[in-house]
């Protein structure tokens, strides 16, 4: 049997990986300033997340949620006091599409209506809701299409208050990225997300934070939605939550409260899943990688905008995007085969990404600004 071929690939076999590095199976090296679509967020192989996992093995892999799983309740505690939301309610699953889904379902459970406010140029996972909300039609299938999903331009405070009047006591929620990540890092400003809050409390509709790819201390902040000091209900959250381990999770307000049966999964939330989510948040915690974060993104916004050959670089903290005047793809392809260094793609051409681990160092920064400013000194 072959690989259902769905992936352009890259000629290159990573065998082994440490902190910000990766090797092939050639021996050659490279830095690693995507994550692997920002899933690596304390580093690769981090020895206290090898030493959790690996005991965690020893002891237990898999049990169902139909017995207590302690792991669970100690994750929560932990994310609570990260994101600074001890009161929210934790339930957990398996990825980024798994966790939108189940925040969509749960609004709609909640107030009993059917309609979602989504923004052009979003992503939210590939699942039946999640895809339908997500402003790509080459990868809804005809089975995913609906009228249940309205989309508003970023940002148009006017546009979302007249979709919530056209639509009048029946938009069930509001879903949307922090910073929007395929969309080529689009940050949702402060008063839009005020304009959301307001409005939602207003029509009784549900705020989802989908915190993806934004989300886990990436931006500098725990959800990147809070910079603007308004709450969401909901935050979705999977990637860098599990460092790698297939985990994803929604933080739930007290406002909502739970029903037996009304979420359910078969792996969500198992032995193995948390003690390395767990691993990961002693980490962010231990080694103050929401400061690190917040540091290093500075540092490099700065130092990018600085480059020659660069329309705009945008982001916060270590979630940033820099527009090329032209087509991103020849320069991506110079970083990895000569330079080795790995940086990410977006859904608008021009752009690249960077999605590094949340412990970069400063060394790892000038590396590839060195690099950058190489190749695009023409
Ligand atoms: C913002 C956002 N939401 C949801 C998803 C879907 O996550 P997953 O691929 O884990 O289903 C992604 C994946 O890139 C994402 O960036």
């Amino acid at each position: 049997m072959k690989m259902f071929d769905v992936y352009p690939l890259y000629d290159i076999n990573i065998v082994r990986a440490e902190g910000s590095y990766v090797w092939d199976d050639k021996g050659t090296k490279y830095l690693d300033m995507y994550g692997g679509h920002a899933v690596i967020s304390i580093g690769h192989t981090h020895p206290h997340y090898v030493e959790m996992v690996t005991n965690q093995l020893k002891n237990i892999g898999f049990y169902s949620n139909s017995v207590i799983i302690a792991q669970q309740k100690e994750l929560a505690e932990k994310l609570g006091r990260l994101s600074g939301k001890s009161d929210y309610q934790l339930f957990l699953c398996n990825s980024g599409a798994e966790a939108n889904e189940n925040a969509l379902k749960l609004a709609s459970f909640f107030n009993g209506k059917k309609k979602v406010i989504a923004m052009k140029g979003s992503f939210h996972g590939r699942t039946s809701l999640a895809v339908a909300a997500t402003d790509n039609p080459n990868i809804v299938a005809p089975v995913n299409q609906t009228d249940n999903v309205i989309f508003v331009p970023l940002n148009d405070e006017q546009a979302l208050e007249e979709a919530f009047l056209a639509n009048k006591g029946e938009i069930s929620s509001v879903i949307l990225e922090g910073i929007q990540g395929v969309g080529g890092i689009r940050e949702a400003s402060r008063s839009f997300l005020w304009k959301i809050r307001s409005l939602c409390d207003q029509h009784d509709a549900v705020y989802i934070a989908d915190s993806v790819q934004c989300g886990c201390a990436r931006s500098g902040q725990y959800y990147s939605h809070d910079w603007a000091g308004v709450s969401a209900d909901i935050y979705s959250m999977a990637k860098g939550i599990g460092n790698g381990f297939p985990m994803g999770a929604i933080s739930i307000s007290p406002r909502i409260a739970p029903k037996y049966g009304m979420l359910g999964t078969t792996f969500g939330g198992n032995h193995l899943a948390c003690a390395a989510a767990i691993a990961v948040a002693d980490v962010i915690e231990q080694e103050n990688l929401i400061d690190n974060a917040k540091k290093m993104g500075d540092y490099l916004i700065a130092e990018l905008r600085k480059l020659p050959n660069i329309k705009e670089v945008r982001g916060r903290g270590l979630m940033i995007g820099i527009e090329l005047f032209e087509d991103a793809a020849p320069l991506r392809k110079k970083l990895i085969y000569d330079e080795h260094i790995f940086v990410g793609s977006s859904g608008n051409k021009n752009v690249f990404r960077l999605l590094p681990a949340l412990n970069i160092t400063q060394a790892h920064a000038d590396q590839l600004l060195t690099s950058l400013r190489k190749l695009l000194t023409v």
